[in-house]
């Protein structure tokens, strides 16, 4: 299991990100973003909305608006990231931002800086926010301590993955809408996901109703009502535990397939690869027992014939592209309301430009 650095920063505080030319952005208090589980439903909802209006700027022929304009992004990451990262990147680059990726086998993390010196370096550059990926859960709060900048948190060990969380709402919601008692299976290694974590903080939020499926050795401690630890703050939202992967996805109106964390797993959790294939892939036989209109997820990387068969992951249910897509609009969204929301980009976009897509 992952080492807790630090626990939860409550509340908010230094600058603060509204301003009264922000319409629509009133329910939003905060200054950096380290998981769902201190954010309202008000807020998350400020963010879909806005993701809309970002996914609409996304789509244009020019994708180019100057809304943040003198704002400066730093990606931080110190685990490998494909899609996260430069989601971020081009987040903030269609909004104008100066963005800037240091991954820590090339920086001064190689002679040994810390992560408080790195991120007070990147303030005293006047870096405004800094995006954090980490193998250490915590990692985020830890730096938010140290420094005024806005911190995002971009996956910390098997701890929090809020921006995929509200990516995965945001994808879930252009297809069905209101996901208030929607069933939401997730089936792979819950245990080390800091997707499943974020997402369960995010789909209680909305009042979905989650099903977690995975082999007993891949689901957390902390789950079931009865091993809930005294202090509420760490457990999860309730959700319904399956072993059974038929049973789980039965009625299912979005599954979702996760990957093995094999960089996060102590050995002995599986008896094969083989047989974890057998009972947990996502496969068009178990997928004829969700809904007949189900989507199909993933947060990827995805290994193909392993938690998912590469038949359904390019099949017509399958929503995995656009969930990258809407990643950097629901990433375009947080990185304009953590500035200070000063200029709404829709409303200087010709409405007659046409969409590239
Ligand atoms: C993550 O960084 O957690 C990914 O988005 C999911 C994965 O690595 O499987």
């Amino acid at each position: 299991m992952t080492t807790e650095i630090t626990s939860r920063v409550a509340g908010s505080r230094r600058h603060n990100a509204r301003t009264s030319e922000s319409p629509r952005t009133d329910a939003w208090n905060h200054t950096d973003i380290l998981d769902l589980d201190d954010f309202t439903r008000e807020e998350i909802d400020t963010v879909l909305e806005l993701a809309d209006r970002m996914r609409e700027i996304l789509d244009r022929r020019i994708a180019r608006v100057p809304a943040l304009r003198g704002f400066t992004v730093v990606n931080l990451f110190y685990e490998p990231s494909t899609r996260t990262r430069a989601s971020f990147e081009l987040a903030g680059k269609v909004l104008g931002a100066d963005v800037l990726s240091l991954s820590a086998s090339t920086s001064s993390v190689q002679k040994g800086e810390s992560l408080i010196d790195t991120v007070r370096t990147m303030r005293a550059m006047r870096a405004d926010a800094i995006v954090i990926r980490h193998a250490m859960a915590g990692a985020p709060y830890l730096a938010a301590k140290h420094t005024d900048a806005s911190i995002i948190n971009a996956g910390d060990g098997a701890h929090a993955h809020p921006t995929q969380a509200l990516l995965d709402l945001y994808t879930m919601r252009r297809h069905v809408g209101e996901l208030a008692g929607k069933r939401v299976v997730m089936v792979g290694d819950i245990a080390h996901s800091r997707v499943a974590r974020s997402d369960l903080w995010g789909l209680a939020a909305v009042g979905a109703e989650v099903v977690v499926c995975g082999p007993p050795t891949l689901l957390p401690r902390g789950l079931r009502a009865g091993d809930r630890p005294a202090h509420a703050e760490s457990a999860l939202p309730p959700v319904t535990i399956e072993t059974d992967a038929d049973r789980a996805i039965a009625g299912a109106d979005v599954v979702m397939a996760l990957r093995l964390q094999s960089e996060r797993q102590e050995g002995g959790l599986l008896p094969s690869l083989h047989e974890y294939a057998q009972h947990y892939q996502v496969t068009a036989e178990r997928l004829a027992r969700a809904q007949p209109n189900h989507l199909l997820m993933h947060p990827g990387p995805k290994n193909e014939g392993i938690e998912i068969s590469g038949a359904v992951a390019k099949g017509s249910h399958s929503i995995i592209e656009e969930q990258v897509t809407n990643g950097v609009a629901v990433r375009m969204a947080l990185l304009y309301l953590l500035s200070g929301g000063k200029e709404l980009p829709g409303e200087a976009a010709p409405a007659r430009e046409e969409a590239r897509r």
